[in-house]
């Protein structure tokens, strides 16, 4: 099938399409997405997914949205993670964390997908990947805070990790193979 993922960030299509090779996923080009003003990830995803289903005739619509959750931050930046720090959203969380060490520096991505399909059917997918915020930033491919976060059981951060790893352990890639668990049982 068809489906266009409602989002113009190819590194969140890459990510997804690796597990949802059948969906033949290709990034929607429309404009006038709302502003991300839900109170939970799903709400943003599906304000996506809802915008993007009227620029589409036929197959799915996928909205996702993202965020890391940080301990010292106490939960935060969250569901503002794309709004956090201006330009430089990882030399602004590094400097917030300065002084933090251990527990405060535990994080988790959450990753939230909501698939539309043309009869308004809902289907949703969930996924985390548990982790720490490194002292310095480490490494290149991957995007966001990747260089900057470790993820659990790993010394290296994911940007040194690297895409190949993250296509299959990241928070996106769980969320995608949970939608996919939800699509093969409906
Ligand atoms: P969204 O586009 O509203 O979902 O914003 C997600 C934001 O969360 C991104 O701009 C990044 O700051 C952060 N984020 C989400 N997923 C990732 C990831 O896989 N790597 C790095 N940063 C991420």
């Amino acid at each position: 099938m068809n489906t266009k993922l409602a989002s113009r960030n190819e590194n969140k299509l890459r990510e997804l399409a690796r597990v949802l090779g059948d969906w033949r996923l290709e990034l929607l080009d429309a404009d006038g997405y709302p502003p991300e003003e839900g109170a939970t990830y799903y709400e943003n995803a599906l304000a996506k997914a809802r915008h993007g289903v009227k620029f589409v005739d036929e197959g799915w619509v996928l909205g996702e949205d993202s965020g890391l959750e940080v301990e010292g931050l106490g939960g935060g930046p969250g569901i503002r993670s794309a709004r956090f720090g201006g330009g430089d959203p990882v030399g602004r969380l590094l400097g917030e964390l300065r002084d933090i060490e251990g527990e405060g520096r535990r994080a988790r991505y959450v990753c939230e997908l909501v698939a539309l399909s043309p009869s308004g059917e809902e289907l949703r997918g969930t996924g985390v990947l548990e982790g720490r915020i490194a002292e310095e930033a480490r490494g290149d491919e991957g995007f966001g805070y990747d260089p900057i976060f470790v993820p659990a059981g790993e010394e290296r951060t994911v940007a040194e990790l690297g895409n190949e790893w993250k296509a299959e352990n990241s928070h996106r890639a769980r969320a995608a193979r949970d939608l996919l668990r939800a699509f093969n049982e409906r």
